[in-house]
């Protein structure tokens, strides 16, 4: 789907996420969101702020899991990305804080297996996630799944790629700062979805778009694997969607 600019892109999922949450509502049912961070998805964030804001939308029945988080990180880093959806959503809507759950990054070695199985069965134990929000990172990451990921992996730790390390250099004030790991969510977890909306803005994403949409299916390119799902919009401005 391209829009036109990435700002109604935005508005556009934010919408679609809205009328979920109402929906479900209506049924007497939770809306369960699989969420990201990066600078993609902040505007729909800012959307879903101000349907709230207006008095438009309650996250009351909203279970929220997000798909990663650096190892080893402090949950009030600058950095973290706890710290991050705090900022740009959750300390502004009304979600129950025993509904967001986000990758622990502090944790130790010992600790994070049986947390990440654990992770998976919070997310089966609540009927899986409605609809998953994606970014991608220039390797072709979702969430932290670096190439080489399988298509069955789920919640682990994961080295990060070299490239997706330069990435974030300037937002940990050099690369050596970044950290080397992180725990993700799996590829075979988001593609467990019901609906993926995966989105991306600007002429620096249009070449991994490209490859995301028209390529081959491979490991070496995990975006390529949502091309297997049956339910798995690319939401696009015109310039992340100009090599397609
Ligand atoms: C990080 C996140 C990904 C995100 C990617 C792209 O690697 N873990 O979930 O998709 O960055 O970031 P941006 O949206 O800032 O381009």
């Amino acid at each position: 789907i391209i829009h036109g600019d990435s700002d109604e892109a935005s508005l556009s999922v934010a919408n679609e996420i809205a009328s979920l949450i109402k929906q479900k509502q209506e049924q007497g049912t939770k809306a369960v969101l699989g969420l990201a961070t990066g600078s993609t998805p902040v505007k729909v964030y800012d959307y879903l702020v101000q349907f709230h804001k207006e008095g438009r939308l309650s996250f009351k029945n909203v279970i929220t899991f997000n798909l990663d988080e650096y190892f080893p990180m402090e949950p009030d880093s600058i950095h973290s990305y706890v710290r991050f959806m705090n900022e740009h959503l959750f300390d502004h809507i009304d979600i129950e804080p025993h509904n967001i759950h986000i990758p622990d990054g502090n944790l130790s070695m010992e600790e994070v297996r049986k947390y990440c199985e654990d992770y998976e069965e919070k997310i089966k134990n609540v009927g899986g996630i409605d609809i998953q929000v994606l970014g991608i990172g220039r390797t072709g990451h979702i969430g932290f799944n670096e190439p080489g990921s399988t298509l069955s992996s789920k919640t682990r730790l994961i080295r990060l790629d070299r490239v997706t390390r330069l990435d974030a250099a300037s937002d940990f004030f050099g690369e050596e700062n970044v950290p080397k790991r992180a725990i993700t969510m799996g590829v075979g977890t988001i593609m467990n979805a019901r609906k993926i909306i995966l989105m991306a803005w600007g002429e620096g994403k249009s070449n991994i778009i490209q490859q995301a949409v028209e390529g081959e299916i491979k490991e070496s390119v995990p975006a390529t694997f949502l091309q297997h799902h049956e339910n798995c919009d690319f939401v696009l401005d015109e310039a992340a969607a100009s090599s397609l």
